[in-house]
């Protein structure tokens, strides 16, 4: 079975994020649409990506860049038409490639027809498909996600005198899940689109679909329960298509969104908490806090997947870290206030390393070869800037940078939705697809190369994870190994990855004794090591070097 066909193709793939407003614009309007992303899958493919997550692309207004859904049924005019929606998914599957896209499951716009029903009058017969109280006193244990900009998760109406609940801003009521009507609603959508070939769906927000008195209204046995009869009802109608979860939570707490064997709920869901430890340990010039939070990792089951990555369309989350680490990364990657964003920075990869390569491909080669699918967020396969002066997270959306020519060649248009970036480093004229393209040691193609790489072997996918840890704490290392399996056969794979966290050599050892008599391989550059004999095995690791050595 290929890759493509399996099952479980989720598990060998590598996912790109795309914001499609930001990508291509295709009808001249200075809006990225499905027309203008349509002749860039070429360039996907070329990149050797598996998989496309599309972010929402659902009529809205826009008040969080359509996160905030008007019409779960249609596509937004920007964009184009469902034919041209159709048209990029067929695209994408001739080209070998998979798709999912967003869907929005916990709130609505307030846009939306049925929140317009809902808040008509008390004896609305939609009054129940939202969360309505007299008092804005209920649940109050629950945080607050969007803290520069709310108070409070309720908001009065005051056409109908009650007040309703909304976990993100105020233009965005949360549906109520107690209400079996909503519940049968979403599993309807699910089918819309999956009848029009998508691969599954990103699930934003899932912690927060219920709330009950007592308690912080995350991660409910209800929630659970209804996630259970999402992935029943897509297991029984969609085999082989997938649902990732949005769960910004601690291991232990996204570990239970995985279900279990005979009660599975997500195939994939993010792995939060690793994303920053990445950016600390190169601070720290110390592994601790990666080995920390992956020996905090449970064990998942078999047809579940980690979804790793370092940059996203949002802040750089610093949820799940503690108040100390949060204070140090703020003072060291955000030492601008204008940087910082609720409890994130709103900056994106390049920017963050200083643009220095050799941090941003030594954190890229961990984002391949650390257990789970990774996930590219467009444009940062050419170090793109950002803008942090553009208001919430736009600063992060800018329009993708394709060659030399006015808005970096993303639109033909005078105006755009956001201005292309056009500083001194990171402006369209200093980086830019066609520029990389054009020079064989650029970001590009040092990502091009190890997704190469990364596609000849599945153990980085699907294999076994084990820390290899030298004494000095400035490297890191790890295991990857996969045994044949009956459906692929083939040779067992076993890989050692060595990484130096800091800015000087490094060198240090390991007891190698189990392969005496092997000489590792590094399978980046093809470059033989010295055969294991005396123990430890010693190496030295250039500075910020990375290794993937295959040991056969
Ligand atoms: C998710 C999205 C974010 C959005 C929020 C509310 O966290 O990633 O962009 O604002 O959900 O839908």
């Amino acid at each position: 079975m290929s890759r493509y066909t399996s099952p479980t193709w989720y598990k060998d793939a590598v996912f790109y994020q795309i914001y499609v407003r930001a990508f291509k614009d295709g009808s001249g309007d200075g809006h990225g649409d499905f027309k203008g992303l349509l002749s860039k899958l070429d360039y996907l493919q070329q990149l050797g990506v598996d998989c496309v997550w599309i972010m929402p692309m659902y009529p809205s207004p826009l008040v969080d860049d359509g996160y905030d859904v008007a019409d779960y049924r249609n596509i937004i005019e920007d964009y184009g038409t469902l034919e041209d929606f159709k048209a990029v998914v067929d695209g994408l599957h001739q080209r070998g490639m998979k798709v999912i896209v967003d869907i929005v499951v916990n709130h609505t716009s307030d846009q939306n027809a049925w929140f317009i029903e809902s808040r008509s009058s008390k004896q609305s017969p939609w009054r129940d498909w939202y969360v309505w109280s007299e008092t804005d006193q209920k649940y109050r244990d629950a945080r607050i996600i969007f803290l520069d900009t709310l108070s409070s998760n309720w908001s009065f109406d005051p056409s109908s005198g009650e007040y309703y609940w909304h976990r993100f801003y105020n233009q965005q009521p949360d549906l109520n899940y107690d209400n079996p009507e909503v519940q049968q609603e979403m599993l309807d959508i699910i089918d819309f689109w999956m009848e029009r070939g998508i691969d599954g769906f990103r699930v934003d927000a899932v912690p927060y679909l219920f709330e009950r008195e007592g308690t912080n209204c995350e991660n409910l046995p209800e929630t659970h329960a209804y996630v259970r009869r999402m992935r029943a009802h897509v297991e029984a109608k969609w085999p082989g298509r997938i649902l990732l979860a949005e769960a910004n939570q601690w291991p232990e707490d996204v570990r239970a969104y995985f279900g279990d064997p005979g009660a599975e709920e997500f195939h994939m869901a993010f792995h939060f908490p690793l994303m920053p430890r990445l950016f600390l340990a190169l601070k720290q010039q110390s592994r601790k806090s990666i080995v920390d939070i992956m020996q905090r990792t449970p064990v998942i089951p078999p047809r579940a997947q980690w979804c790793i990555f370092l940059r996203n369309h949002d802040e750089l989350t610093l949820e799940m870290v503690t108040e100390e680490e949060r204070q140090f990364m703020w003072e060291e990657y955000a030492p601008e206030p204008r940087m910082r964003l609720n409890l994130g920075i709103r900056r994106r990869l390049a920017p963050l390393l200083d643009n220095d390569a050799r941090r941003i491909r030594l954190l890229n080669a961990l984002l391949f070869t650390l257990p789970g699918s990774p996930i590219i967020y467009y444009g940062d396969e050419i170090g793109m800037g950002d803008n942090i002066w553009l208001d919430d997270r736009n600063g992060v959306r800018t329009p993708m940078q394709w060659d030399f020519s006015p808005h970096g060649g993303f639109s033909e248009a005078d105006a755009l939705y956001a201005p292309a970036i056009n500083d001194e480093i990171y402006g369209y004229q200093h980086i830019n697809v066609v520029q990389q393209q054009a020079n064989p040691e650029s970001l590009w193609y040092t990502i091009r190369h190890m997704l190469s790489v990364r596609r000849n072997y599945r153990a980085f996918g699907r294999g076994t994870f084990e820390f290899a840890l030298p004494e000095n704490d400035a490297l890191l290392g790890y295991w990857r190994a996969l045994d044949p399996d009956d459906d692929a056969g083939g040779e067992p794979e076993r890989f050692l990855v060595l990484v130096n966290l800091t800015d000087s050599e490094q060198t240090s050892g390991l007891d190698l004794s189990a392969f005496a008599g092997i000489a590792p391989v590094d399978v980046l550059t093809g470059q033989p090591w010295s055969q294991i004999d005396a123990q430890p095995y010693t190496f030295s690791l250039p500075p910020y070097g990375y290794y993937w050595l295959r040991l056969r």
